[in-house]
Parts: C-alpha cells; sequence; structure tokens
C-alpha cells in the first residue's frame, strides 16, 4: 500500500513543528523583530497545509470514502480554531504583548499536536488506502508554491 500521504503529509507537520519552537524561543527571548518572522512563517506555513487538505485532500478522500466525512468535518473545524488562534498571535505580536503572544502560542501547540495524532493515525492512512493512484500527486503539491 502506498503511504505518500501519510509519509509527506507528517513531514511537514514535523516542519510546522519546527517553526513553532522556532517562533516559541523568539518570544521567550523577546526578540521583537525575530518573533513577527517566525510567526510569520509559522502562519504561512500552516496555512498552506491546512488549504492543500481542504481544498483537495479531503474532497477526494471525501468522495471515494463517504465514512471520511464526519472525521473531515472535525478536521475542518480544528482548522478554524487554528487559523483564529494564529489570528490573535498576530495581533498580540503586533501590540508587542509578549504574555498574551506567548499563552496563544501554547494552546496552539496543544491543538496542533492533538490534531496531528488524528490525522496521523486515521485519516492519512485512510487516504493512502482510498486513493492509491492519486496519493503521490497530491503530496508533490504540498512542496510547491
Ligand atoms: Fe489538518
Ligand atoms: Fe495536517
Amino acid at each position: 500500500m502506498s503511504s505518500a500521504i501519510t509519509d509527506t503529509f507528517t513531514a511537514d507537520h514535523h516542519r510546522c513543528d519546527q517553526l513553532l519552537a522556532a517562533a516559541e524561543r523568539q518570544l521567550a527571548a523577546g526578540d521583537c523583530p525575530g518573533t513577527g518572522e517566525a510567526t510569520a512563517g509559522l502562519a504561512g506555513a500552516l496555512e498552506h497545509h491546512f488549504t492543500l487538505e481542504e481544498e483537495t485532500l479531503f474532497p477526494e478522500l471525501a468522495q471515494v470514502f463517504r465514512v471520511a466525512e464526519n472525521p473531515i468535518e472535525v478536521m475542518v473545524g480544528e482548522h478554524a480554531q487554528m487559523r483564529a488562534l494564529l489570528a490573535d498571535l498576530h495581533e498580540a505580536v503586533a501590540a508587542r504583548d509578549q504574555a498574551a503572544a506567548l499563552g496563544t502560542l501554547e494552546t496552539l501547540h496543544f491543538l496542533i499536536q492533538q490534531h496531528n495524532y488524528k490525522e496521523e493515525g486515521i485519516l492519512y492512512p485512510m487516504a493512502d488506502g482510498a486513493l492509491p493512484a492519486r496519493g503521490a500527486a497530491i503530496a508533490t503539491r504540498l512542496t510547491e508554491d
């Protein structure tokens, strides 16, 4: 069985984790310009990942595998929560409110961990099984743009 989707999307989760850790380090160090850059990099990487899931991976999976519709709905709802936290983070960083930014980043970190655990354990293996011929093509789009 192909594991292109699980492998590539999981690797991208790890890349986003590293960007999140970098943002946490900059924030904790009180480095304002560095924090702005790091949080923008994190937001961009997460948005690219969420968009590919929502516009390509999830719809294609739902089309061939109806059972996936409910877990997909949960994942998309969590993306919305994470986007709201990224907006809060952006505001806190712009206002140089270090405590608020650190608190928001901590909540985001926790939510991402729970979310990725479910995708890596359930959704991605399901997608690899249901989309054996499409996995590699979808996966290469993660590294594009
Ligand atoms: Fe996701
Ligand atoms: Fe994901």
